[in-house]
């Protein structure tokens, strides 16, 4: 074979083998190709909570700052506790009317992933397999204290502890939308990072909770 067209080849399998190697990793923080990584309103650093000197409340009030989070749009709109999810920075139920079915992905002729595709698309969001969060990770109405109590919940948590948690915070794939929303929409408080520094600080304070 010709020199030069035998490094042609090699350069596609090389390439055609890194995109493999891409498919193959099954989740990570890493965005899609050409999504816009933003910040939100701000969130509080972890410092700003050393002065509290005992370290329970320490940890509860790491959660009020953790929970500013989740109760954004970004988050909550995903993590209700009806069987519609909800839309846009007023919590409208989405239209068109969807049901998330069984598995939370939507019922036929209405999966998610119809309308949702693996990145944002003229301003419908995207962010790879689209779901709403299972019923029990449901969040609407709930106070600081509740929400905390549910992630602490191994029956209503998908089973994880407070390190599992800070992982899935850090690493789960889909709540990389929070901060690549499409333009119109806010960003979730913060930056990924700083939100996960707070879970790390709250569980390593023993993950306690707000009293209300
Ligand atoms: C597009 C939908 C979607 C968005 C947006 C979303 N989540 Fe989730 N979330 C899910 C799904 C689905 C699960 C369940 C995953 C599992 O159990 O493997 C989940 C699970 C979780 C869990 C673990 C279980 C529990 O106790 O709740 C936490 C914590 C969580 N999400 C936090 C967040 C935060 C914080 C944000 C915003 C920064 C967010 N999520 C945004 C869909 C979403
Ligand atoms: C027929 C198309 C369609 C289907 C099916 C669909 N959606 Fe949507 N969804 C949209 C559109 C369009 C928007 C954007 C609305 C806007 O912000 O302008 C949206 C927005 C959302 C949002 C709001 C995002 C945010 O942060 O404000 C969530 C959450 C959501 N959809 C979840 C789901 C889930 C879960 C399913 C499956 C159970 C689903 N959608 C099925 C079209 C669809």
């Amino acid at each position: 074979m010709h020199k030069k067209r035998l490094i042609g080849k090699l350069a596609v399998t090389a390439a055609l083998l890194s995109t493999a190697l891409i498919l193959a990793v099954p989740s990570g923080s890493s965005e899609p190709a050409g999504s816009n990584v933003r910040k939100g309103p701000p969130l509080a650093p972890v410092s700003a909570f050393e002065g509290v000197r005992d370290t329970d409340a320490r940890s509860a009030a790491l959660f009020g700052e953790i929970a500013k989070a989740a109760k954004h749009p970004r988050c909550m709109n995903c993590h209700t506790l009806t069987d519609r999810p909800f839309q846009g920075e007023d919590r409208r139920p989405h239209a068109p009317r969807v049901t998330r079915g069984y598995g939370d992905i939507g019922v036929a002729g209405m999966y998610c992933t119809t309308c949702h595709q693996a990145e944002n698309y003229e301003g419908v969001p995207g962010h790879g397999a689209w779901l709403m969060a299972p019923q029990s990770m449901g969040w609407t109405g709930m106070s600081d204290r509740e929400i905390c109590e549910q992630w602490k919940d191994r029956d209503r948590n998908g089973d994880r502890s407070p390190q599992e948690i800070l992982h899935h915070i850090e690493e789960e794939h889909l709540l990389g939308f929070a901060w690549t929303p499409p333009d119109h929409l806010e960003p979730a408080p913060g930056s990924r990072h700083e939100l996960a520094a707070l879970v790390k600080a709250w569980a390593e304070t023993g993950a306690h909770c707000p009293t209300n």
